[in-house]
């Protein structure tokens, strides 16, 4: 037996038992005639004494070369120990080492293995286990395997069942690219990774298996930020038989589930706002709804004065930020800066104070008058002591400006806490989403989310307005879910490839499968897909998804402790019929 407890369950109640333990040193004092050294492993720390005078002396003697990081095994007795520590569940006892096996030595590591660590970020992406050896690090891990588990109860309480589905497919599109995988048995092949178990799902849903989840990894190759990465992970569902409202009663269960469990917090039912009044409201798809500055149009009380700036303009639009109104010019200078960066891209920023006494100071008084300023205090909600900023522009460019301005502000005034979880749906998404560039409509979700009825007629004339079944959770300004009422008929899964500017032959060679499937008595489904990694670091506090995940990816995509991606041999290229010319 290598231990006979763990490093932190030992306490008073343990007093001379004789114990054997087992873990990583983490550090020793030296006092000549007395060594101390923690002892540490997943669960604790506990400490151990070597006295000249009560210890063997070879053991003594081998105490002193312990190096940190070292893995050693203990045999000794329970005892009180002198100085307590109540910090810690082991701080009132210590083991008095009768037999110690030095299992393994170590290198002194790169950083120190502390909550607060002395290594950057790339040091310890690079030694990864050591890191996974630091509380914070090994504390997101754990809590990221309570979140799964809560999942997979609740899931499994009302009848979802666990399917796994295949990692070597063809493409299913997310609207990211594939990774792809070479087929060494069929020449010039290849299999995609899958960017979301879509269609297999959707096939389970025809196979009879009416409620469907899984926590699956997906891959998709796309620019990477704090909330993504190139491989992560999905709880995705599908269920038969079921309207919108019934996929959004039992996410929202969930959801709500994990916040009492994990958080020990209850929620009211989810607000619901359609995708339009997000992006009037909050400019964003995905707000964040902790706090209020919600957009006012100012067209109306903006446009009719000189002030050609606003006149010229599709949008004009201002926020109240609470309490701003004392902001110096120089805060309110930087301010503008700061929208007119190229990530922001605004042009310029308009002001407006709002005294304690009523009256109003802005930055254009030359053209408005203490009315005109007045209404635009109704309309964006500003009191006495707020500041209100107005950006104008092309409506879509300006909204998008202004949410950035909104989320910086509330970050900079504390309204963004971590601990207040404000979930909601944005439902009504659009179907399609023109792509600027091709001038071609693509899939706003995905192809198979079924566009609403009463919206079907719009499809040849306004393709732009058709409004789709699909719906997204957001948490605290993240879309950590989303999901949509499918199509389950060939005929409209057919025309809907046409609209995407599918040939019939391009959508027979890549979805004729799932097309013929729904020719076998398809039921109507839907679902939706959480983004597990977001969700766990949204309810651990975080935003940035890597350190919830044990080997995570950096920036460019590299795991640069393994060092992938890398080159393969020219046996493999071959056996894989790659030409060494081409790559
Ligand atoms: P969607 O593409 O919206 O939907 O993805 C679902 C959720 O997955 C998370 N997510 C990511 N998390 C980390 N890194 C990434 N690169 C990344 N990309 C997405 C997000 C997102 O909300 N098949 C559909 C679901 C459905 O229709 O049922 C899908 O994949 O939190």
């Amino acid at each position: 037996m290598y231990r006979s407890h763990n490093c932190g369950e030992l306490n008073a109640s343990n007093i001379n038992m004789e114990v054997t333990l087992a873990g990583w040193v983490q550090k020793s004092r030296d006092k000549g005639f007395m060594n101390w050294v923690d002892l540490r492993d997943r669960y604790g720390i506990t400490q151990l004494i070597f006295d000249e005078s009560r210890t063997d002396k070879t053991v003594f003697e081998l105490a002193k070369t312990l190096g940190r990081e070292f893995v050693i095994q203990v045999k000794g007795t329970v005892i009180e120990r002198e100085a307590k520590n109540k910090n810690i569940p082991t701080g009132e006892i210590e083991i008095l080492v009768t037999e110690l096996t030095i299992l393994n030595a170590a290198l002194t590591p790169p950083f120190t293995i502390e909550d607060e660590t002395d290594g950057g970020e790339d040091i310890r992406m690079k030694y990864r286990y050591l890191d996974i050896r630091r509380n914070p690090v090994k504390n997101s891990l754990l809590f990221r395997h309570k979140v799964a588990m809560e999942v997979r109860k609740y899931l499994s309480d009302l009848d979802f069942c666990e399917v796994e589905t295949p990692y070597l497919i063809k493409s299913t599109p997310e609207g990211a690219r594939d990774f792809v995988v070479p087929s060494r048995m069929n020449e010039g092949q290849f299999y995609a990774l899958p960017q979301s178990p879509q269609t297999f799902k959707q096939l389970l849903m025809v196979g009879g298996m009416d409620k469907y989840f899984q926590i699956v990894k997906c891959f998709r190759d796309e620019d990477l930020r704090a909330d993504r990465q190139p491989e992560f992970t999905q709880i995705d569902c599908e269920m038969a038989f079921v309207e919108q409202e019934d996929i959004l009663n039992v996410f929202e269960g969930l959801t709500r589930h994990l916040l009492k469990e994990i958080k020990g917090i209850e929620v009211e039912k989810f607000p619901r706002i359609t995708y339009d009044y997000a992006m009037k409201t909050y400019g964003n798809d995905k707000p964040d709804i902790r706090f209020g500055m919600e957009f006012g149009e100012l067209n109306e009380f903006a446009q009719h004065k000189d002030f050609p700036v606003f006149n010229a303009a599709e949008l004009v639009v201002g926020i109240a930020v609470p309490g701003a109104g004392n902001y110096t010019r120089k805060e309110i200078d930087g301010l503008i800066d700061w929208v007119k960066r190229p990530q922001v891209g605004a042009s310029g920023m308009v002001y407006a104070k709002c005294n304690d006494d009523g009256t109003y100071k802005s930055s254009v008084d030359k053209f408005y008058d203490q009315e005109d300023l007045g209404q635009w205090a109704k309309i964006t909600g500003a009191k006495p002591g707020d500041m209100i900023f107005v950006l104008s522009g092309p409506a879509n460019k300006t909204r998008t400006q202004l949410s950035a301005l909104r989320m910086e502000l509330a970050t900079r005034l504390g309204l963004r806490n971590p601990e207040v979880f404000a979930p909601l749906w944005v439902v009504d998404f659009p179907l399609l989403e023109l792509d600027e560039e091709s001038g071609r409509y693509h899939a706003m979700h995905h192809p198979f989310t079924s566009p609403k009825p009463e919206d079907m007629a719009l499809l040849e004339t306004e393709p732009g307005k058709v409004r789709a079944n699909a719906y997204d959770m957001v948490l605290n300004g993240n879309e950590i879910g989303g999901g949509s009422i499918r199509i389950h008929d060939k005929a409209t899964q057919q025309l809907m490839f046409k609209y995407l500017g599918f040939t019939e032959e391009e959508a027979k060679a890549q979805f004729g499968f799932l097309m013929d499937a729904f020719q076998f008595g398809a039921p109507p489904h839907g679902g939706l897909a959480f983004g597990l990694d977001r969700l766990v670091a949204i309810l651990g506090g975080q935003e940035t998804i890597r350190d919830f995940i044990a080997f995570p990816k950096n920036n460019s995509g590299r795991d640069v402790m393994i060092d992938a991606p890398a080159k393969i041999d020219d046996a493999q290229l071959k056996e894989l019929h790659i030409k060494i010319d081409a790559i």
